[in-house]
């Protein structure tokens, strides 16, 4: 099957994909080596729920991602772009990605990782966080990867949860004018895990750390005594692949578990068509592996494809707001792929930083990770594309694996704010929130999936009733995201943001009870509630209510608690406005208005419905009082 190149080829694609599923994806998955080539192409039911895709099939991802692309061997693979711009940058061709794939795999096995062995992987943006989740996929091993912005307890916590056997991380890195003690967080996340055998270290900025004997390893030490050819392990085509965890309304995050074959498909299939890759064309995402755009649109989707895809180290304001710019132009990168917040962020700047840019070689931009607003899309598509480059505003999420709903470049047009069709094999449908169908267009509705595509998420680590509870029983017999959406008269979707108790901060996804745990852990703090509010950079932002147990001029409970919150999560979780409130409205029994809450922080004073239920009415007035005067 080739890459989708008119509008005809995407409506006859898509028509089939939904016509006839399994011959779709069937045909699609010839193009991939197969140890064995699947015959029972889908089972499925969203009761359970239950999806298997290729589920006799046997195959290794790294098989085809090295072995496949053999005649690729001489390409580049990965350009690591580092931190400073002092610094050289790295190329890896295939061939030479592979060999530290292979010896990266035996490093592993040498420490006794085996199939189905959890490790996590906690490392800033550096070749070996490619190099470790392809090594875990080469043996069978399941992955991990922790952002290394989250904090040593949120380390621990996944750590824990997974059970893992290993973490593979770093001495420190460099990140914009900073220098980060990554080896040290480790250290205290792990401090009384009691599955942990070993914490693999890489060498990135000759830091002094401790090494614990018996547990910590260079891997430049244990490299020497491997060699560099490993057999890839063959995997069931429904072996786990990687566990990603990701927050949610409610608890603590979930494991988010795909599967080997199923992902690899997608990944790839949407991966060419979404952006339009051709051979010779340099690739660069600027997320971070840490998320699953890093895993799907870093690594996994262009390597497949056998593309040439740019990692980048460092921030994007480093060492001043033009460092994007003179990345696309140095690398001459024909894709580019960031998020909103980014966008807004350099916009602020001013177009000064765009002066020296040329931009020319640039032939796709793309946008994920939250609503990107008319304003920042305009800009984006004038400065940035030179109005040449069309925009794939692309929706999905850790749990769909790869992206759902998006434009095609030159083949289905851009329209600004809306994610507009959806990807072959995705089949969207929008109820109320009585679970009716939303059959009219242009009415906000709930987004749900009716039919599964390859790599839908197949449970929540060690939990599969918590899978079924969030995303297949709000509306019985669907996948339903947690995003609300409309639909135009064309069909294009447009995402309007989360439904639930999940903010969407700077494209990074924090559940509102997660924060409030933190905020909790407080010692002044009795209670609070955490909601978002719009902010013109980050999208949302998060505004913390607080009830303290003395109320003192003395103490600066915004800065104590972000300290906190910082401690517990990470900085991406601290709030950006805290607020301390003699109380929270709430509802008799006991339940946080946080309607009203929301109404409130996003400077809405009126309209709050009927609050003559509430407990404590009078409350509302007081905040609001307090809020205006902030
Ligand atoms: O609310 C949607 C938003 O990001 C959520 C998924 O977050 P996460 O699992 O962290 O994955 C982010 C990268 C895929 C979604 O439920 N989101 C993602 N892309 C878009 C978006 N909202 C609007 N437009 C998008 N293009």
């Amino acid at each position: 099957m080739n890459m989708i190149s008119s509008l005809s080829q995407y409506q006859d694609e898509y028509k089939e994909s939904v016509e006839n599923p399994e011959k779709f994806w069937k045909k699609y998955s010839q193009k991939f080596l197969w140890k064995k080539n699947p015959s029972q192409i889908l089972e499925w039911n969203f009761d359970e729920p239950k999806v298997k895709w290729f589920s006799d099939g046997k195959l290794n991802i790294t098989e085809n991602i090295f072995e496949r692309n053999f005649n690729l061997k001489s390409n580049t693979a990965i350009i690591w772009e580092p931190n400073d711009i002092n610094e050289k940058s790295i190329s890896f061709t295939y061939n030479q990605l592979f060999k530290r794939v292979c010896s990266f795999a035996n490093v592993l096995k040498k420490l006794g990782v085996a199939k189905g062995d959890r490790v996590i992987i906690y490392l800033p943006m550096i070749p070996e966080a490619a190099i470790s989740m392809l090594a875990c996929a080469r043996i069978g091993a399941v992955h991990s990867v922790v952002f290394a912005g989250f904090s040593a307890s949120s380390l621990s916590d996944r750590i824990d949860d997974c059970n893992a056997k290993i973490v593979i991380t770093s001495d420190g890195n460099y990140r914009g004018d900073k220098i980060i003690s990554v080896k040290n967080v480790v250290d205290s996340a792990v401090e009384k895990s009691d599955s942990i055998t070993n914490v693999l270290v890489i060498n990135r900025i000759s830091m002094d750390v401790t090494m614990v004997e018996g547990r910590d390893v260079w891997l430049h030490e244990i490299e020497k005594s491997v060699d560099d050819v490993c057999n890839a392990e063959p995997m069931s085509s429904e072996d786990m692949l990687f566990i990603l965890y990701t927050s949610g309304s409610t608890g603590k995050p979930k494991g988010v578990v795909h599967t080997c074959g199923g992902y690899m498909i997608f990944s790839q299939y949407t991966f060419e068509n979404v952006f339009q890759y051709k051979d010779g064309d340099t690739y660069w995402c600027t997320a971070d592996v840490g998320w699953i755009t890093g895993h799907s649109y870093i690594v996994y989707g262009p390597l497949l494809r056998g593309a040439k895809t740019v990692m980048f180290e460092g921030v994007p304001t480093y060492p001043d707001p033009s460092r994007f710019w003179k990345i696309i132009d140095k690398h001459s990168v024909n894709q580019f792929y960031t998020a909103p917040t980014a966008i807004r962020a350099l916009q602020s700047y001013g177009d000064k930083y765009l002066e020296g840019a040329s931009l020319n070689t640039l032939k796709v931009i793309g946008s994920v990770g939250e609503p990107i607003n008319e304003e920042a899309w305009n800009w984006y598509f004038i400065n940035v594309g030179k109005r040449k480059c069309p925009i794939v505003d692309t929706w999905w999420q850790t749990e769909t694996g790869g992206i759902m709903i998006s434009p095609l470049p030159n083949i289905i047009d851009s329209k600004p704010t809306y994610a507009t069709l959806p990807l072959p094999g995705v089949q969207p449908i929008l109820f109320d929130n009585d679970g009716n169908e939303v059959i009219e267009n242009n009415i906000e509705g709930n987004l749900c999936i009716k039919f599964p595509w390859p790599s839908i998420v197949r449970t929540i680590y060690g939990d599969h009733k918590r899978c079924k509870e969030t995303y297949f029983s709000t509306f019985k017999g669907y996948y339903f995201t947690g995003d609300g959406a409309k639909r135009d008269d064309d069909g294009n979707y447009r995402i309007l943001g989360r439904v639930d108790d999940v903010i969407n901060v700077s494209g990074h996804r924090i559940g509102t009870a997660e924060v409030e745990d933190a905020i909790n852990q407080d010692s002044s703090v009795i209670e609070s509630a955490v909601v978002g509010y719009p902010h013109s950079i980050k999208g949302q932002g998060i505004f913390a209510f607080v009830i303290v147990n003395s109320n003192s001029d003395n103490v600066n409970y915004f800065d104590q608690i972000r300290k906190t919150v910082t401690h517990h999560i990470g900085p991406i979780a601290k709030p950006d406005k805290i607020l301390v409130v003699p109380g929270l409205p709430k509802t008799r029994s006991g339940k946080i208005m946080r309607r009203i809450l929301r109404k409130i922080a996003s400077n809405e004073f009126q309209n709050f419905g009927d609050i003559s239920t509430l407990l404590n009415p009078e409350i509302v007035d007081i905040i609001v009082k307090k809020v205006k005067n902030l």
